[in-house]
């Protein structure tokens, strides 16, 4: 056994302690408050992806419509399940997710978007998928190795954005 390990009577003794914090232990090695504020902006951004998607999904018309429509849908859904990963982590952390929609637009990274031409909602939902990729990957970098599980769920969400991202570009490309 190395030495960076904690002896078992310690360990014991530790789990003991604190025994409101649930998964939180003092092994945890992040600063628990600020990646509990990174969370809730992410949470933010899929909120506000979800609703971007749904909006182009019930507005897309035109003779290309029928497939970038039923890909919008998709893409809402699994943004949906992006919001409810974060939301679950946050309260794992003993955090409160934030669902305020007074505040949604301003805490997002990510922006909404109400286009018209299904050109544009493109455009729109590929910008808005490489700022999330850009933010979450920083974010990734950030955690390090203070909070594996945090930084799990942004990995699994970031592959899944840049998917996302090759969805977009691929219909860009073949609109234009
Ligand atoms: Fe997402
Ligand atoms: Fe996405």
């Amino acid at each position: 056994m190395g030495d960076f390990l904690t002896d078992v009577q310690t360990l014991r003794a530790r789990a003991r302690e604190h025994i409101d914090k649930g998964p939180v232990t003092d092994a945890y090695g992040a600063d628990i408050e600020r990646v509990i504020s990174v969370l809730n902006e992410a949470l933010a951004t899929e909120i506000v992806c979800t609703l971007r998607y749904r909006r182009h999904y019930f507005t897309a018309t035109g003779l290309d419509a029928k497939p970038v429509a039923a890909e919008f849908l998709q893409h809402s859904n699994e943004e949906q399940e992006h919001a409810d990963l974060l939301a679950e982590r946050i309260t794992q952390l003993g955090g409160a997710p934030d669902f305020n929609p007074a505040t949604l637009t301003t805490r997002s990274h990510a922006e909404y978007d109400a286009s018209t031409a299904l050109l544009d909602m493109v455009r729109e939902d590929l910008v808005a998928e490489r700022i999330a990729i850009a933010s979450y990957t920083e974010i990734i970098n950030w955690l390090g190795d203070g909070d594996p599980t945090t930084k799990r769920v942004f990995e699994s969400i970031l592959g899944t954005e840049e998917e996302h991202a090759t969805d977009m570009l691929e219909f860009l490309e073949n609109m234009q």
